[in-house]
């Protein structure tokens, strides 16, 4: 049953607030922290319906994962130690999850079976199956989508892939297959993608080498018949979901929200590098360092925003921010371009697509050009749309977040895939002044 949900104009988003952890780097720790030897700690886990298909995942295979207080104790079973799966793993909405998975599984010799709910089974899988394959897995089913059928081996081959798509999903899930393999496995990625999984697997001790060209391309190298030694994993605070509390705070006059403790890693601020770019007033204090990830706070005030062009190179480094960054637009003074998206067609919806129609049934100027979207902003933003999300749980927050800016109230047709990534996003903007219902 659907879980519609209204957003009202709001006065104010102030307070000081931290959000719950990276729900890319939550993946990894779990993956990681299942395939090294000996106890891993993990504090500030994302505990998002996405993670815990992970956790689920991993327990299956043998890893224990168990609850210690606020942080997670994972006892690991080595690389090559999983154990094999007695049932079909199924990894619901999740993307990261699915795919990383399967690079996991390519090093080993057993038929596993992979499924999702309706939106994962209509995202493409040949992304990663096709280097897979070069390595050594066996795909039985010749489609490009789940549910599918694999055959791994403990006898993979090291191979050198260049990403035809900028996608640090591909990246890991061959860099993760690597780890079984001889010798070593090098992805080549022209525009940096997110390096969470360089920078964790290094941090559980294997090695890693990173080769940055001229033109910021990359090679990154893990060597092969890795040992991988348990770790302690501090998650911070993800990105993606701050922004919806960013872009909340930017739009509704008279706003002043602290959001602590925020992942600051440079493949993950491009969001907020546009953002100064339109104007914004959101100050960065505190940088430091997490568990060998950069992390800071967030100060953020409302703002009066100008459009802007996004070129297509800041892609890889918000690719999960642009449907908050169109609402953004609508009302930022002028017409804000945002050029090559169309990786967005493939995510948990076309989000291309659910943007335009989000944006038009609120009363918004948007149009797609090819793979841009372009969107003219005004300072009154009307509103009043009935906007389809999808299962998409970032259309979702962004158009309540419209919600709370505009004229008329903003109704989405369904809250409940929000638990993928934000599970208390609607309390806590209830709490920071955000009106619904
Ligand atoms: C993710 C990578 C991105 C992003 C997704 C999480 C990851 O996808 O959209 O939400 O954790 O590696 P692609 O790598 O497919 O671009």
């Amino acid at each position: 049953m659907q879980q519609p949900l209204t957003a009202r104009r709001s006065s104010a988003i102030s307070g000081h607030v931290t959000v719950p952890g990276d729900k890319s780097i939550s993946h990894r720790a779990l993956i990681l922290a299942s395939l090294a030897t000996g106890t891993t700690r993990i504090d500030g886990l994302l505990e998002a319906e996405d993670v815990l298909a992970t956790a689920r995942a991993m327990e299956t295979l043998g890893a224990s994962v168990k609850r210690e207080g606020d942080a997670l104790q994972i006892l690991g079973r080595g690389v090559g130690g999983l154990c094999p799966p007695e049932t079909v793993l199924d990894f619901g909405n999740s993307g990261t999850a699915s795919r990383l998975m399967l690079g996991v599984l390519a090093g080993y010799p057993w038929r596993v079976s992979l499924t999702g709910d309706e939106s994962l089974c209509r995202r493409p899988m040949k992304r990663v199956l096709r280097p897979l394959s070069a390595m050594g897995l066996v795909v039985e089913d010749d489609k490009d989508t789940l549910p599918l059928t694999v055959v791994g081996t403990d006898d993979l081959l090291p191979i050198i892939y260049e990403l035809p798509v900028p996608s640090a999903q591909v990246k890991s899930a061959v860099l993760l297959a690597g780890l079984h393999a001889p010798g070593k496995t090098t992805v080549i990625e022209p525009l940096p993608t997110r390096d969470h999984t360089e920078r964790m697997l290094r941090y559980f001790g294997a090695e890693v080498n990173v080769a940055i060209g001229e033109d910021d391309s990359r090679a990154i190298t893990v060597t092969g018949d890795a040992e991988l030694r348990g770790a302690h994993v501090v998650v911070p605070g993800d990105p993606s979901s701050a922004a919806f509390l960013v872009a909340a705070a930017l739009v509704c006059p008279g706003s002043d929200l602290m959001i602590a403790n925020i992942l600051l890693n440079p493949t993950r601020t491009g969001f907020l590098r546009t953002l100064k770019e339109m104007g914004a007033d959101v100050e960065i204090l505190n940088e430091r360092d997490a568990a060998g990830e950069p992390v800071g706070d967030l100060r953020v005030r409302s703002s009066a925003l100008k459009g802007i062009r996004v070129a297509p190179e800041r892609a890889p480094s918000m690719i999960d921010e642009y449907p908050i960054l169109a609402v953004l637009a609508a009302f930022a003074e002028g017409e804000t371009r945002m050029e090559g998206l169309g990786e967005l067609k493939v995510k948990e919806s076309d989000r291309l697509a659910a943007a335009a129609a989000g944006l038009a049934a609120c009363g918004v100027a948007a149009r797609i050009e090819g793979d841009d979207l372009i969107v003219t902003g005004a300072q009154t933003v009307r509103g009043g749309g009935s906007v389809e999300t999808h299962m998409d749980h970032r259309i979702a927050m962004s158009f309540l977040t419209l919600g709370f800016a505009s004229e008329e109230p903003v109704v989405v047709d369904d809250i409940r895939m929000i638990a993928t990534s934000f599970p208390n996003f609607v309390p806590l903007m209830g709490s920071l002044g955000a009106r619904f219902g």
